[in-house]
């Protein structure tokens, strides 16, 4: 049927009839919202390329929780950052590290909330990488037991589902196999299996204190030139055992959503990163966009292209107008 007989407009006439067609909605239940932790007490730190967003010791985590949970998002996922750095990012193992702490006063407080936990070492390493140094450069395999290590350690403090965001080979494996011979076979693992190297996280090096003090991420995240790729990295990570697929950031890769989408029936986690945030908060201070107009789409992109969960700064906001509606 062509114009005149079919005419596009008749489906969009009012606001009735759109609601009916409307092909993706955006709920709450879709968000996750991510947490800085730091040590201390009282603090709550401003990162100030994230308006809004803050680092917050542990009692006043607790509390920014409770009103996470009463604006009825269902997780959130936390990084730390630890008293003391090393080369080998020992505090992300600690059992009495920033995290296992953090996850123990949750669980204590606001028990009926999913924690997750960001699993990578360079938060925790003083050279900022995510995983051990050797010759220059990090080691996949010396870094896989420290990663499984650091799992574990989250799980027995009470984590709800671990999310490698590393980017070394076999990790998801290694981090399987380390909760299935303790008793954890029923923890979910939430891969960042397709990261890029991004330009997006500068804002939340600055927030996770995690900027890597030589070189860069190249060696062990992606090119943000390819696709192909992508497929490969998510086929390895769900035979290796995944439950939950990511992809990161989100905007800017809104076609590797849908390709992953199209290869897996596991649900699909797309991070909606510090930098996306940071631009849309700029634009909309300087009265450019309309902010809260431009979060909402761009969240509805992302479920568009196939994501069923969305990692997001943006959560409360969009939590709030969401429950408005
Ligand atoms: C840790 C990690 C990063 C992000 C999430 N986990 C940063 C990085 O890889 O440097 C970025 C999240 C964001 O930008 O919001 N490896």
């Amino acid at each position: 049927m062509m114009f005149p007989e079919y005419r596009s407009r008749r489906l969009r006439r009012n606001k009735n009839i759109r609601r009916m067609v409307r092909e993706t909605r955006l709920s709450v239940d879709d968000l996750v919202y991510p947490l800085f932790v730091v040590p201390g007490s009282g603090v709550k730190n401003p990162i100030p390329p994230m308006p809004g967003i803050f680092q917050f010791s542990i009692d006043n985590l607790v509390h920014e929780i409770k009103e996470i949970r009463e604006l009825n998002i269902p997780a959130v996922i936390l990084f730390g950052i630890p008293e003391k750095k090393d080369d080998m990012g020992s505090e992300a193992y600690a059992k009495d590290g920033i995290i296992q702490r953090a996850i123990r006063a949750i669980k204590d407080k606001v028990p009926d909330i999913l924690i997750i936990t960001d699993v990578c070492l360079c938060e925790y390493t003083t050279h900022g990488h995510c995983g051990v140094i050797k010759d220059g450069d990090v080691d996949n395999d010396a870094t896989l037991d420290l990663l499984a290590k650091t799992a574990l350690s989250h799980v027995e403090s009470g984590s709800d589902i671990v999310a490698p965001s590393d980017m070394m080979d076999g990790r998801v494996a290694a981090i399987r196999e380390i909760l299935d011979e303790n008793g954890f076979e029923h923890i979910p693992i939430m891969s960042y299996a397709v990261k890029y190297a991004s330009s997006f996280y500068g804002p939340f090096r600055l927030a996770a204190e995690s900027t890597p003090q030589f070189g860069d991420r190249h060696s062990y995240q992606m090119d943000p030139a390819n696709s192909q790729e992508a497929i490969r990295e998510a086929t390895l990570d769900i035979e290796e055992g995944a439950d939950i697929i990511m992809i990161k950031p989100a905007l800017s890769y809104l076609d590797i959503v849908y390709m992953i989408r199209e290869i897996t029936h596991l649900p699909i986690a797309a991070y909606n990163v510090s930098g996306e945030y940071a631009m849309i908060k700029a634009a909309a201070k300087n009265g450019w966009i309309d902010g809260d107009k431009v979060m909402m789409e761009s969240l509805l992109s992302i479920k568009r292209a196939g994501a069923d969960i969305i990692l997001t700064y943006l959560a409360k906001e969009a939590a709030q107008l969401l429950g408005r509606r």
